[in-house]
């Protein structure tokens, strides 16, 4: 069975994108069959893995994640979530084979129809929670289906508050949290998880993954350890990955793009990458050990770090 995971903080530039891309690649280098959704109006996955051709002929074709939204909760209108699915999008080779990721979009006009749904449905005295909810439904519905063809669905979210975030937030099998370990993205993590869940149930507990970590900062071991023992007191209301992504001065650059080759598969598996391969390959294996019995894919024989 698939698993669907949402890569989600309210805190921008703490590693979201670049855990949903990097861990998308890996994944799909293992084999599996991987969905992209990118939920960000800034449209950084998109613009990343498919480029700016692709993505300006999707947005002017309708097929793109607010296109959706709008004809499913603007127009009530049947809109199929496959037709919006952009296939073999990924310019990254391995093993000589173009990888089997695929994408859905978005563009900076989801603000827009996000900001519309609110306005009309509140108008029609719909409040946000029966908004949330129904996002939730129709999402649910559409990505049930989805689940059949894909190993593993991968929600970007938006930072701040989105109805669509916190929709996704919540019918995902497992929530990834990308946390830099220092005082300002630390104080967001439990006040995040409280206005997505109150409590958490215990297999709701979204997991916290350390980001840019730097080897030889004081003030983040601090703040790790802090994270790690809250997380493990009764009550805690989150967990915390055993990996952790380092900081690494090529990140940045790998997420460009030119209009024909797609740089963010070096992070995976080049082997001048190794400091980020690595445990970029350990959290693949973490996140299939932590998923539901059943969810997800699992690779045959050892994974490597590829060279190259
Ligand atoms: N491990 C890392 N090392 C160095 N820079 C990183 C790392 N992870 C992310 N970045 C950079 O930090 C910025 C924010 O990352 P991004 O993934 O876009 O965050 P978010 O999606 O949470 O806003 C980007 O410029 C990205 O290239
Ligand atoms: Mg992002």
């Amino acid at each position: 069975m698939s698993a669907v995971i949402a890569i989600a903080n309210m805190t921008g530039g703490v590693g979201k994108t670049t855990t949903a891309i990097a861990l998308g690649e890996t994944l799909a280098t293992q084999g599996a069959e991987v969905l992209i959704i990118d939920l960000d109006a800034q449209g950084n996955t998109s613009f990343s893995i498919a480029g700016p051709r692709i993505l300006q002929n999707l947005s002017e074709t309708g097929r793109t994640i607010e296109s959706y939204l709008n004809a499913r909760l603007l127009e009530r209108k049947s809109r199929r979530i496959s037709d919006i699915i952009r296939r073999s999008v990924s310019s990254v080779l391995h093993d000589d084979e173009q990888l089997s990721l695929s994408i859905i979009c978005a563009t900076p006009n989801l603000r827009h129809v996000e900001q519309k749904i609110i306005v009309q449905l509140t108008k029609a005295g719909i409040s946000w929670e029966e908004i949330e909810g129904e996002i939730r439904k129709i999402l649910a519905r559409d990505i049930t289906n989805l689940r059949k063809r894909f190993d593993y669905i991968l929600f970007d979210c938006a930072p701040g508050i989105s109805a669509a975030t916190e929709a996704a937030i919540k019918l995902a099998d497992l929530m990834i949290m990308p946390t830099i370990p220092d005082f300002v993205s630390t104080q967001g993590v439990p006040a995040f998880i409280d206005s997505i869940f109150g409590e958490p149930d215990d297999n709701k507990k979204p997991w916290v993954l350390f980001t840019r970590v730097k080897a030889r900062s004081r003030h983040q071991r601090t703040y790790k350890s802090l994270l790690r023992e809250n997380a493990n007191k009764p009550g805690g209301t989150y967990r915390v990955f055993q990996v952790e992504m380092p900081e690494m001065v090529h990140v940045p650059e790998a997420m460009s793009q030119s209009v024909t080759f797609t740089n963010t598969g070096r992070m995976s598996y080049n082997a001048k990458w190794r400091d980020f391969a690595q445990p970029l390959h350990a959290l693949s294996e973490e996140v299939r050990r932590i998923l539901p019995n059943g969810c997800g894919f699992q690779p045959d024989g050892n994974l490597q770090v590829h060279g190259g």
